[in-house]
């Protein structure tokens, strides 16, 4: 993997930044940019409704990228793949969908971005349970708590995948196992690995799994969400409106087939289209050259400060297991400060809070961490100016 040769593809790269906030929002090669705007240029139109020509043109490249999007997860039919506007809404399809009554229970883990708590903890007014599974104390996942989480009335697993605050990635095949013994779907939320890491749906065994495009170098306002066709079939429909329906009388309708039933309204035809551009790209870099190209990046900045005592590390000390995610707190210092230190120096650009997982800092009394969150455009020398820059801010 060339990365100096690759960063050429990223206009945004010529400006004097040091981008280490993927794991919020990628940045996007030209191949995407220039696919989104001959949408607009040449054959803006919709799909599924209109039979002229550009109307054609759309629906095959939605369908081309149905297609890049089933290859790159291995799902086993284009069918299975329903596009959504991001990880939030494939999760709340399914929370809306599959039909939890009161007395069901949910198992979650203790680490859950709030896309993957607030659409349980709706239901939970409803009366479903909502039981979260506390992780070991490096934060890897406890699969004996796990096993112990179940009861005759869970109905459904669902747990992150790689985790964005800390980068572990959970044992989702295991997981998958456990569940399915105990007559439970699993529902996985991927926003952090499939845009890092090889995802195979068919031989991690997940009834369901929800991701991002604009963190797997796709456009804003694209997501997906997989599910087994025999799992998909059973769902209610979610979002009701055009192309959902065969059709309708004032008294009744006649939902549409897969995937369509749960694609409502005029979609998002220009970023559906770009995240194929995506899907193509990732697959020419490769998604193992991604993975070990961040383990790179992190093991410098894990090793830089594994034994600097005013840095806590959130995760396990082994990099390995916190794919590009390098997430910190600095002793006696506001998570803010760093940040902004880090930013007014040398336009390091990365993120602090809670990243959305306010339930796991709340109940450690913290505000949050610095995440450093690397991706495949980084380069060792920007790795290097991070430590640099922060050895400087410890120093201070
Ligand atoms: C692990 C995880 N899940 C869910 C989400 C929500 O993604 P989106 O805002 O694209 O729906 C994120 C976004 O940061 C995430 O990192």
């Amino acid at each position: 993997m060339n990365v100096e040769k690759l960063r050429e593809d990223f206009p945004i790269l010529k400006k004097p930044i040091i981008y280490f906030d993927s794991a919020c929002m990628s940045l996007k090669p030209r191949q995407v940019i220039e696919k989104v705007s001959k949408y607009y240029t040449d054959y803006t139109a919709c799909a599924g409704r209109s039979s002229h020509k550009f109307a054609h043109e759309v629906e095959i490249q939605v369908a081309g990228t149905r297609k890049e999007v089933k290859c790159l997860i291995n799902a086993k039919r284009d069918s299975e793949i329903i596009f959504s506007k991001n990880t939030t809404e494939s999760i709340n399809l399914i929370a809306n969908s599959f039909g939890l009554k009161p007395g069901d229970e949910v198992i979650i883990s203790d680490k859950e971005h709030n896309s993957n708590l607030l659409p349980w903890l709706k239901l939970a007014k409803k009366g479903i349970k909502v039981v979260p599974v506390e992780s070991n104390e490096d934060n890897t996942f406890n699969i004996n708590n796990f096993e112990k989480a179940f009861t005759e009335n869970t109905k459904l697993v669902s747990v992150v995948h790689t985790s964005n605050m800390d980068g572990v990635t959970n044992p989702v095949k295991e997981i998958v196992k456990i569940a399915h013994n105990n007559n439970a779907a699993v529902l996985v939320d991927a926003a952090q690995s499939v845009p890092s890491k090889e995802v195979d749906v068919q031989s991690l065994g997940v009834d369901f799994l929800a991701f991002s495009g604009h963190k797997a170098l796709g456009p804003t306002g694209t997501g997906v969400l997989y599910g087994k066709k025999e799992m998909l079939e059973k769902l209610d429909q979610f979002l009701m409106g055009g192309e959902t329906v065969v059709d309708s009388t004032y008294t009744g309708y006649e939902p549409e087939e897969l995937p369509a039933r749960f694609e409502a309204g005029l979609q998002n035809y220009a970023g559906i289209i770009g995240l194929g551009e995506a899907c193509k790209y990732l697959k020419k870099v490769g998604l193992k050259n991604i993975s070990r190209h961040e383990f790179k990046l992190n093991k410098m900045l894990s090793e830089a400060f594994a034994d600097n005592e005013k840095i806590s590390i959130l995760g396990p000390k082994d990099p390995e297991q916190r794919a590009g995610i390098f997430s910190f707190i600095v002793s006696g210092m506001d998570i803010h400060d760093v940040s902004g230190m880090l930013s007014a120096s040398r336009n390091i650009m990365l993120r602090s809070g809670a990243h959305c997982v306010h339930s796991w800092f709340n109940k450690r009394g913290l505000k949050g961490s610095v995440r450093a969150s690397m991706y495949l455009y980084n380069t060792e020398e920007e790795a290097q100016a991070f430590i640099d820059e922060l050895n400087k801010i410890l120093k201070f």
